[in-house]
């Protein structure tokens, strides 16, 4: 159906987002003080975000014939405030770089719905990038 390098660029994927959704769930619970609740509330709803996204690309990697990874890619937490939402904002310009590469595999080999799903996903990690962004800009 579709190649091997088109099913490990999708198990990537499902690896940064098990990455994104505990790192941001692990900072929603680790950020402190003054004004830092509606971050901390923002960082679950996000991370919640994360982990359906890795579900979906779990979905399809099975539905392909592969097998969906359990591992995360590297997690960076950080200690300040600053630390996290840099680390946040880097990981979501790894994912859109990274998934628009997968949009493109998925054209290449007629995988019209794979590229659909890395479209809404993508569309996702740019409101994403956006809040990170919008946040350090404070
Ligand atoms: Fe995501
Ligand atoms: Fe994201």
């Amino acid at each position: 159906m579709v190649s091997k390098e088109l099913i490990e660029m999708l198990n990537k994927a499902i690896s940064l987002e098990i990455q994104v959704s505990i790192q941001y769930m692990w900072q929603h619970v680790r950020i402190y003080g003054f004004d830092h609740l509606a971050i901390a509330e923002e960082l679950k709803k996000i991370g919640i975000e994360e982990m359906k996204h890795a579900e979906s690309i779990a979905e399809r990697v099975d539905y392909l014939g592969g097998i969906p990874t359990t591992n995360p890619a590297k997690i960076t937490v950080g200690d300040t405030p600053q630390d996290m939402i840099t680390n946040d904002m880097l990981a979501e310009e790894e994912g859109i770089a990274f998934y628009k590469e997968i949009i493109e595999k998925a054209m290449l080999e007629k995988d019209y719905v794979t590229k659909e799903l890395f479209e809404e996903i993508l569309s996702d990690e740019e409101d994403h990038h956006n809040v990170f962004r919008t946040l350090l800009e404070k």
